[in-house]
């Protein structure tokens, strides 16, 4: 999978097979910089910064897969040992094969996360009346590269982060220990938390979490534009179906980031592979602009979505659940405390539970967002719903938009008790599922 740099001697002439395209392009004359006053950004201006417009100005998806024209069909294959300054190898990947002939020179190789030399280089070695499509096309297999990348790195942080939580989850929820999870699960739950992020539910976007957010949402919009991409990164059915018990979370997930690897791999490959796949992700534009998708390496906030899916595994598998009353306004939950003509108890914020834990067992938390009122509840424990309410805002398990409104939803979209992530037809990412938490006294997961 991991293709070697291509060697080639020959770097005489390698610009000319970017020309092919160059009958397209011909054909509709190249905007006259300056001339027209409106135009504020100038796609043409290599010394301008990139711009997202650009996308469509120069109608890149054509340019690169047009059906004729494009340069995706009219870029020479090399046949057997001839020499490759000027055609794709047949296993090349395309995107490979376009940096070597745009720079003149092989070595630069985006196909891979981690790749070995994949960094935005403006030096051109082509014909500067396509240097803008060039640089633009460069710049965007730069952007998504850097995505993925960063994406991959951010992981390694984001998993030891919600691991760190599991002890006391398992202290708290969980003692006997008897959460199973799926692994296959687990790794969607950490893969997908730079979409998730995204959630308003999510909390506030602060510093880190904002660049992060733009992130999963070029990701999202990316994936929404090329469904194949979001299915070759969280694959319907993968070999990784094994059952993890609560306990060795640590182990097995710490050996997983291997297999997160190789899901983020296999999506950046085929968009690095594929140029249909490739034109529709960044059909957008997001990649394409002077925004910088570039991860931190440790970006708390990532793990939300694992642990939200933890820690609901947990309660469910040990008899919490909910119930939803829909539609009632906060003023009719909170006039319905003893004092205000009810005998109801609400908990609103950390340890503001409304009357005393003991005289109550079940608390309401209701959702302003979409005004349904939920009661947690558990048969087994006691008086215990404010312990656990305050413990999941307390110890930021997740909050409890996303665990309730999430698995209400989960639950409305007919979803609960499949796989936490679902990709639907359009490519759209359905997230409300990474929340576990049944609802009803009957449904406790096994
Ligand atoms: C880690 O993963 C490898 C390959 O998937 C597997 O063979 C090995 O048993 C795993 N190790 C642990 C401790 O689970
Ligand atoms: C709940 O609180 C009441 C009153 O303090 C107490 O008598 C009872 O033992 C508690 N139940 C549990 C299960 O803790
Ligand atoms: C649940 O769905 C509602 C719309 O019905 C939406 O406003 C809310 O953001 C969703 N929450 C989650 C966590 O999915």
């Amino acid at each position: 999978m991991f293709l070697p740099p291509i060697q080639s001697s020959s770097t005489l002439f390698l610009f000319l097979s970017l020309f092919i395209a160059f009958p397209f392009i011909d054909s509709s004359p190249l905007p006259r910089p300056g001339l027209d006053l409106r135009q504020v950004v100038d796609c043409n201006d290599l010394e301008a910064s990139f711009d997202s417009s650009c996308w469509n100005t120069l109608n890149l998806g054509r340019y690169l897969d047009d059906p004729e024209t494009g340069w995706s069909r009219t870029a020479a294959i090399c046949i057997g040992d001839e020499d490759d300054a000027a055609c794709c190898l047949p296993t090349e990947p395309w995107t490979t094969c376009y940096l070597r002939l745009a720079h003149g020179f092989p070595g630069t190789d985006c196909s891979e996360i981690n790749a070995q030399d994949c960094s935005y280089d403006p030096a051109l070695a082509v014909d500067p009346r396509i240097a803008p499509y060039v640089a633009y096309t460069m710049k965007t297999i730069y952007a998504i590269n850097d995505l993925f990348t960063t994406w991959y790195n951010a992981l390694q942080y984001a998993a030891s982060q919600a691991l760190s939580i599991v002890q006391d989850v398992i202290n708290q929820v969980d003692p006997p220990q008897q959460t199973n999870f799926i692994l296959r699960d687990l790794l969607f739950a950490l893969t997908v938390g730079l979409a998730y992020v995204v959630a308003p539910e999510a909390g506030s976007l602060t510093g880190l979490l904002v660049a992060t957010a733009t992130a999963g949402r070029a990701l999202l919009k990316g994936a929404n534009q090329a469904p194949t991409v979001a299915r070759g990164i969280w694959p319907a059915g993968t070999e990784s179906s094994q059952s993890i018990q609560i306990g060795d979370l640590e182990i097995e997930l710490n050996n997983a980031t291997g297999i997160t690897a190789i899901m983020l791999n296999s999506g950046l490959e085929l968009l690095m592979n594929d140029m249909p796949s490739f034109v529709e992700f960044a059909s957008t534009g997001m990649f394409s602009g002077s925004d910088s998708f570039s991860l931190s390496k440790e970006v708390d906030g990532l793990d939300v979505a694992l642990k939200t899916f933890i820690v609901s595994n947990a309660m469910t598998s040990n008899g919490w659940h909910y119930t939803v009353n829909l539609g009632a306004t906060r003023d009719d939950i909170a006039s319905c405390v003893p004092g205000s003509g009810g005998s109801c108890c609400t908990w609103w914020a950390l340890n503001s539970p409304s009357s005393n834990p003991s005289m109550c067992g079940d608390f309401i938390w209701y959702s302003d967002t979409t005004m349904r009122a939920f009661t947690l509840t558990n048969p087994n424990v006691m008086n215990g719903t404010v312990e656990m309410l305050n413990a999941i805002v307390e110890n930021e398990w997740t909050t409890l938009p996303l665990l309730f409104d999430g698995a209400y939803n989960c639950s409305a979209a007919g979803n609960f008790g499949g796989a936490p992530i679902q990709i639907e037809a359009d490519g759209t990412i359905d997230l409300s599922c990474m929340s576990q938490l049944a609802e009803g006294p009957s449904l406790s997961k096994k």
